[in-house]
């Protein structure tokens, strides 16, 4: 007959070695022939409590509640062996369940989209030249968005503009130039500034037109200003952005400039000799621009006969395009991510 003493160093014997022999098991064949042994209806640890009828309450207690530890913990050591033989067998690889010297998986590289990654270029070249950084509102009135920029209401140019009117007779700005009067309002010249943003227009969508896209409109203002600052800066701006050698500017009417230019670059699809993409004619606008109309000065309280200016709107969803010879400007909208990794 077996001591109380005796019987409960067995039972650390034989956790001991269910513990063991559950851990080594290689298949779960193994593991449930060992768990069987040691814990099952027949197993060694349910022998013990059989013999147990003849001793004390006190001791039967205390031999019930150690087995019944040992109990709980053979069965976890199973449950924790068998998740890593299913893990093994599922994944066929050899019997090792967390190994942290294991690379994890790479992480993919992740860059701006190509729309973010041209403003933040086009932002930083303009900084480095002492232009700073404005905004407006995207909902405009017409009176920014028109009017002071000597567009009054009778005038066919707003048909050139037309957009989507809010029922409290505001408007979906048509273009960044609303913020010029709004800044000329807020700072006195000299001023240097461009107001990168989102712009509406009523477009029917295709390849070459959206209702939505992103403008940077430039303004800068000071008593000297000439038309070959504007000149100078914007041939800057094109060689960098785009890479551009040949350039040209030709007349161009907008209400709130004079005289009004448009920028071409020779064409960067067939180097000049013209194809579908510049209509055959080897040039692409690219930089709408001019000298501030003194109307516009008017409007915005600054002396015409003191000051000059230059005005500039780039559409630059269409630098993107040419800057990564995208062929539909749509695909910029479409967050297709296997579009945009290719950048
Ligand atoms: N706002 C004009 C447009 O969107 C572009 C422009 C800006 C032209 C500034 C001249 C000067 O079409």
């Amino acid at each position: 007959m077996n001591s109380e003493a005796e019987i409960l160093k067995k039972i650390d014997v034989i956790l001991e070695e269910a513990l063991k022999g559950l851990k080594n098991s290689r298949n779960l064949t193994e593991l449930e022939n060992n768990f069987k042994v040691f814990s099952g209806k027949k197993g060694e640890l349910s022998l013990i409590l059989h013999s147990i009828h003849s001793f004390s309450p006190e001791e039967k207690k205390n031999i019930g509640s150690k087995s019944n530890f040992a109990k709980k913990t053979i069965e976890d050591a199973y449950l924790l062996r068998k998740g890593e033989l299913i893990a093994v067998e599922k994944s066929g690889k050899a019997a090792r369940f967390i190994d942290l010297t294991i690379p994890g998986p790479s992480i993919e590289k992740i860059h701006a989209h190509p729309i973010t990654a041209v403003l933040e270029d086009t932002v930083s070249f303009f900084s480095s030249m002492g232009f700073e950084i404005v905004e407006g509102p995207e909902i405009e009135t017409t009176y920014y968005n028109f009017d002071a920029l000597n567009i009054p209401a009778n005038h066919p140019a707003r048909d050139v503009w037309d957009t989507f009117y809010l029922l409290n007779g505001l408007v979906a700005r048509t273009h960044t130039s609303s913020v010029q009067v709004r800044t000329m309002e807020r700072k006195k010249p000299p001023l240097r500034v461009i107001a990168p943003g989102r712009c509406y227009r009523y477009e029917a969508v295709d390849a070459t037109h959206l209702f939505m896209f992103n403008q940077i409109e430039g303004l800068y203002i000071d008593e000297n200003v000439r038309l070959s600052d504007l000149k100078g800066i914007l041939e800057a701006t094109v060689r960098h952005l785009l890479g551009a050698k040949k350039t040209r500017f030709r007349p161009a009417f907008y209400p709130f400039v004079e005289p009004g230019l448009d920028l071409d670059i020779e064409c960067v699809f067939c180097g000049g000799k013209g194809c579908g993409i510049c209509k055959n004619t080897g040039w692409i606008e690219v930089i709408p621009c001019g000298m501030v109309h003194p109307n516009v000065f008017k409007y915005a309280k600054i002396d015409p006969d003191k000051y000059r200016g230059f005005a500039f709107g780039m559409g630059f969803d269409r630098i993107v395009m040419l800057k990564y010879n995208i062929n539909d400007l749509r695909y910029l909208y479409q967050c297709n991510l296997d579009m945009l990794t290719q950048f």
